[in-house]
């Protein structure tokens, strides 16, 4: 065994006994006065932990948002079928392995011969499985080319919800940080774990596909599941309170998951991802007032609560009316537009992130959020929703959405047989 896999297993068993000891000292009499450290010691040891790479569904999807984000799309780059279902098959492995807190390849960082380049570039060495994710999807462009060209005798497989999404009003997109044949989205409590496993992708991958773009994030903008707090984004508004959530049983079959039927078979138990890269204009947002503020967003910035509510998780009420006569919750303000009453009872579950990607040269922040949304059917969710948005929500005088992905996530990987994208090569 390898000096590199034996120092990533030792961490993993030490991330273990510290949740156990923590377990046995809570049995011992001083641990009513411990509790508050043993608690936080109890989430370390949970943060640090592995996420099950095997299963129905990918994990990135529902599993409780982490901390960071390494989000990556490639280019196919090769004609050749065979070598690309190979890459898959590989990368699967590697997958498998990075999210268990090992080394991307089976010799590793520093156990193989001097001679030769390591199976693994060994950043993560000595560090936790930190709860890592990978999450894989398509582009159409995998289906059919920017040409038209069917390269892989695909195009009969392609999704009818894997549109290609129009243009919104608004739109800034740049072509060059937009789509994708391919992405990984990497989600972990530790940025060095998300970009340790990119990049070995990446690696494994030479000669096959290459980066077309990738993003850092930050700070999870949503929660996806009720045990999570509500985080905030750079505006400073609790994001994700009336998300869809892990515990939403029903509604995920409603709204996230692919359900047998919608076809093509290939998808089913799977999801469509939208990803949108959204400048925000930081220094005008600060200069509004506070009130201007939460008419924009329609809920408090404080408490999270819709407007006229008392309590972040309140329903808000659209009918309200102030002393003036105008609605409480404006017409233009985003939670109404984006809300499911406005949208045919359309639901997302978001899973963003903050970004801030250095400064821009003009003397502002090149900061914002990298929205990520799970879906059934984009037609009818992402699609109209944003329609809506772009028309018409307030905030757009913030915000410039400057990059655009959609992609099809297949469902899980069942076993060490299994391998990603085999039912759609297949
Ligand atoms: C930078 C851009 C955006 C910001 C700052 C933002 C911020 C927020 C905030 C603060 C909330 C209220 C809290 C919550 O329920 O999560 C919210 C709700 C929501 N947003 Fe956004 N959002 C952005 C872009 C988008 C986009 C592009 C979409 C979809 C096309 C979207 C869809 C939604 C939905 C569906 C809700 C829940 C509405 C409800 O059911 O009450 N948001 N957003």
């Amino acid at each position: 065994m390898s000096a590199s896999r034996l120092s990533r297993r030792r961490a993993i068993t030490l991330a273990g006994a510290g949740v156990a000891g923590v377990a046995g000292v809570a049995a011992g009499a001083g641990a009513l006065a411990r509790g508050g450290a043993e608690r936080a010691s109890a989430d370390q040891g949970a943060a640090a932990g592995a996420v099950p790479f095997h299963g129905e569904h990918q994990a990135g999807i529902t599993t409780p948002a982490q901390d960071r984000l390494h989000f990556v799309a490639f280019d196919v780059v090769t004609k050749d079928r065979a070598r690309l279902v190979e890459l898959l098959g590989e990368w699967t492995a590697a997958a498998a392995r990075m999210t268990a807190g090992k080394d991307a390849g089976v010799i590793g960082a520093v156990g193989g011969v001097p001679e030769a380049p390591p199976d693994d570039t060994g950043e993560a060495l000595g560090l936790p499985p930190s709860q890592l994710t990978l999450t894989v999807g398509f582009g159409p462009t995998l289906f059919r080319d920017a040409q038209g060209r069917d390269r892989f005798g695909l195009a009969g497989r392609r999704p009818a919800a894997l549109v290609d999404l129009p243009h919104f009003a608004g739109d800034a997109l740049r072509p060059e940080i937009s789509g994708g044949d391919l992405c990984v989205q990497a989600c972990a409590n530790d940025p060095q774990v998300a970009v340790h496993a990119i990049r070995n992708l990446a690696r494994i991958g030479m000669g096959v596909v290459s980066v077309r773009w990738s993003q850092l994030g930050f700070g999870r903008t949503s929660s996806t599941s009720t045990g999570q707090a509500t985080p905030r984004n750079l505006f400073g508004f609790k994001d994700g309170t009336a998300n869809l959530k892990a515990e939403d049983g029903g509604l995920l079959r409603e709204h996230l998951w692919v359900q047998p039927g919608d076809g093509p078979d290939w998808m089913t138990g799977g999801s469509y991802l939208v990803t949108r890269k959204i400048r925000m204009i930081v220094e005008t947002w600060d200069r509004s007032s506070l009130v201007e503020q939460e008419q924009i967003v329609g809920r408090t910035k404080g408490s999270g609560a819709p407007l006229g509510k008392g309590d972040e998780f309140d329903e808000p009420d659209f009918a309200a009316k102030g002393d003036d006569g105008q609605p409480v919750i404006a017409a233009t303000s985003h939670v109404r537009l984006a809300h499911p009453d406005a949208n045919d009872g359309a639901r997302l579950l978001r899973r963003g992130y903050n970004f801030v990607d250095g400064s821009d040269g003009l003397g502002r922040l090149d900061a914002g959020l990298f929205f990520i949304a799970y879906q059934r059917d984009p037609r009818k969710q992402f699609v109209p929703i944003q329609t809506r948005l772009a028309r018409n929500d307030a905030m757009n005088e913030y915000l410039r959405h400057v990059s655009s992905g959609i992609f099809a996530c297949p469902p899980g990987v069942r076993d060490g047989g299994d391998h990603w994208g085999r039912a759609l090569f297949g």
